[in-house]
C-alpha cells in the first residue's frame, strides 16, 4: 500500500549523485523534474521521477492519498546545520545595546550574552526546555526546515549541560521533531571557573565527554575558538578527547578573529568549521586538507554587522559550503532558513542553485546525514516542501515573507497554508 502520490509538481531534487556534499560547479546542478512526482512508503521515498512514467508504474496499486500541487516547485526540506535552539528566555536588551555601538564580546565578558541565557537554562527544568524547543520546531517546519543540528553549551555544567541535550533526546524519540544533537561544553567559560578555565576543561574532558558519549547524548562535539574563549590548543585537546569517545568534531572558527581555528580541521577528522567570517588563505587550504565542510552563517554577520564570510573564494577553492540560521537568542534568532538562503545570494555572492544545495544536501553532509536526507532520491527519508511558487528562485527574490506552502517530513504534512490542496 502506498501512502502518498504528489504530481504535478516542478521538482528539484537536488540528486546526491556523488554521496558526498557538492563542491565547486557541482552545487549549480539541481536536478530538475518536470512535471513530476514522487511515491511515499512508509515516510521514505519510494520513486520519483515524470509523472506520465510514475502514474503508469504504479496504475492498479492501493494508494492512500494523491495531492495534486498543481505546478508548485518541490524542494528537499531544508537542513539546518549549526543552531543552539535549546534555549529558554531572550536577549532583545543585549540587541539594544549591540545598536548602540557595544560589541557582541564586551557583552559577553561583562557576564552577558551566551552567559546571561545559561542562567535561564540553568533555572529552567527539562520540561521547560522540551516545551520552547517544540514551539521552536513548529517554526523551523513554519519556515520549511525539516531537520535540525542542536548544540549545548547554554548549560556550561555538567548538569545543565546534560539537560539540554536530554530535551533534544526526548523531543526526537517522541517523534516530534528530528534533532542532530552536538555537545558543545566549551561554548564559553562559566563564570565559576573564570579563573581556572583549567579546571573546567578538565570536567569537560573527564567527565561530560564519557556521560554523554556513554548515553548516546550526542553525535558531535563542536567549541568556541575565539580570543578569550577557547584557544587552538585547548580546542585540540577538547575535540580529541571527543573524537575518543566516537564524537565527530565541528569548531566554531574564525567568527570574530583568525587564531589559528581553523587550520585543526585538516589534523583533527573535522567535519565542519563553522562562521569562518575571518577565515585566511591558509584556512581555506586546511579546510580542503582536511575533507571538511564550510558551514557559513550569514544571518550572524547580518545580525552582528560583521563583514560576510569569503564565499566566493572558499568555493573557488574547491572547499564545499553549507549554509546554517545558527539559530540562537544572541547573534542570530531566526529559524528562517529562506531568509538565510536570500542573504547567501545577495550578500555572499551564491548563486541562487548554490545556495539551495548548501540549505540540504550539503548541509545534510555537514551533520552526517547526507545518506538519509538533502536530496529527494529512491530510499531517502519524504522530507520535502511545496513552494507557493513554480520556482526556487521565489525564496531568495521575495525575501522577507513565508515562500512554503507545505512541509512534509517522513512522508506527513507538518504545516500547510490550506488545509485541504489538490
Ligand atoms: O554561533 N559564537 C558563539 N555562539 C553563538 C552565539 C550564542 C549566543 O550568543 O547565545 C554563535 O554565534
Ligand atoms: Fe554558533
Amino acid at each position: 500500500m502506498i501512502d502518498l502520490i504528489v504530481k504535478n509538481a516542478n521538482i528539484f531534487t537536488v540528486s546526491d549523485i556523488y554521496k558526498r556534499a557538492k563542491i565547486g560547479p557541482e552545487a549549480q546542478d539541481l536536478s530538475f523534474i518536470k512535471r513530476g512526482a514522487i511515491v511515499v512508503k512508509d515516510g521514505i521515498i519510494l520513486d520519483i521521477g515524470p509523472q506520465d512514467e510514475i502514474l503508469k508504474r504504479y496504475e492498479g496499486e492501493e494508494i492512500k492519498e494523491v495531492l495534486d500541487v498543481e505546478g508548485r516547485a518541490i524542494l528537499p526540506g531544508f537542513v539546518d546545520p549549526h543552531t543552539h535552539a535549546i534555549f529558554v528566555g531572550t536577549r532583545e536588551k543585549e540587541f539594544k545595546m549591540r545598536l548602540e555601538g557595544r560589541s557582541y564580546l564586551e557583552i559577553l565578558n561583562a557576564g552577558g550574552g551566551i552567559l546571561s541565557t545559561t542562567q535561564r537554562v540553568r533555572d529552567a527544568s527539562l520540561e521547560d526546555l522540551v516545551d520552547a524547543l517544540k514551539e521552536r520546531i513548529d517554526i523551523f517546519y513554519e519556515w520549511g526546515t525539516t531537520t535540525f543540528e542542536a548544540k549545548s553549551g547554554y548549560g556550561l555544567s555538567y548538569d545543565a549541560e546534560i539537560k539540554q541535550l536530554k530535551a533534544a533526546k526526548v523531543v526526537n524519540e517522541e517523534g516530534y521533531g528530528e534533532i542532530v544533537p552536538t555537545f558543545l561544553g566549551a561554548h564559553a567559560i562559566p563564570v565559576e571557573y573564570k579563573e581556572d578555565k583549567e579546571a573546567y576543561i578538565n570536567i569537560v574532558i573527564n567527565e561530560m565527554i564519557p556521560y554523554i558519549a556513554e548515553n548516546n547524548l550526542a553525535r558531535f562535539i563542536d567549541v568556541f575558538c575565539e580570543v578569550g574563549v577557547y584557544t587552538p590548543d585547548e580546542t585540540y585537546r577538547i575535540l580529541d578527547a571527543g573524537i575518543k569517545h566516537g564524537l565527530r568534531a565541528k569548531i566554531h572558527a574564525d567568527e570574530i578573529e583568525a587564531i589559528g581555528c581553523t587550520e585543526l580541521a585538516a589534523k583533527l577528522d573535522v567535519v565542519s568549521c563553522d562562521h569562518l567570517l575571518k577565515i585566511t588563505p591558509s584556512g581555506i587550504s586546511a579546510l580542503k586538507k582536511g575533507n571538511t565542510i564550510a558551514v557559513l552563517l550569514p544571518g550572524t554577520a547580518f545580525s552582528l554587522r560583521e563583514e560576510r564570510a569569503p564565499a566566493r573564494k572558499i568555493i573557488d577553492e574547491g572547499v564545499p559550503i553549507a549554509i546554517s540560521t545558527d539559530c540562537n537568542p544572541g547573534s542570530s534568532y531566526t529559524e528562517s532558513m529562506p531568509f538565510i538562503i536570500t542573504l547567501s545570494v545577495l550578500e555572499m555572492g551564491l548563486l541562487p542553485e548554490e545556495a539551495i544545495t548548501a540549505a540540504t544536501l550539503n548541509a545534510a553532509y555537514a551533520i552526517g546525514m547526507g545518506n538519509k536526507i538533502g536530496s529527494l532520491d529512491k530510499g531517502k527519508q519524504a522530507d520535502f516542501i511545496v513552494l507557493k511558487e513554480d520556482s526556487y528562485l521565489f525564496i531568495p527574490y521575495h525575501y522577507g515573507v513565508n515562500p512554503i506552502f507545505a512541509t512534509y517530513k517522513k512522508g506527513k504534512r507538518v504545516k500547510s497554508v490550506a488545509t485541504t490542496i489538490n
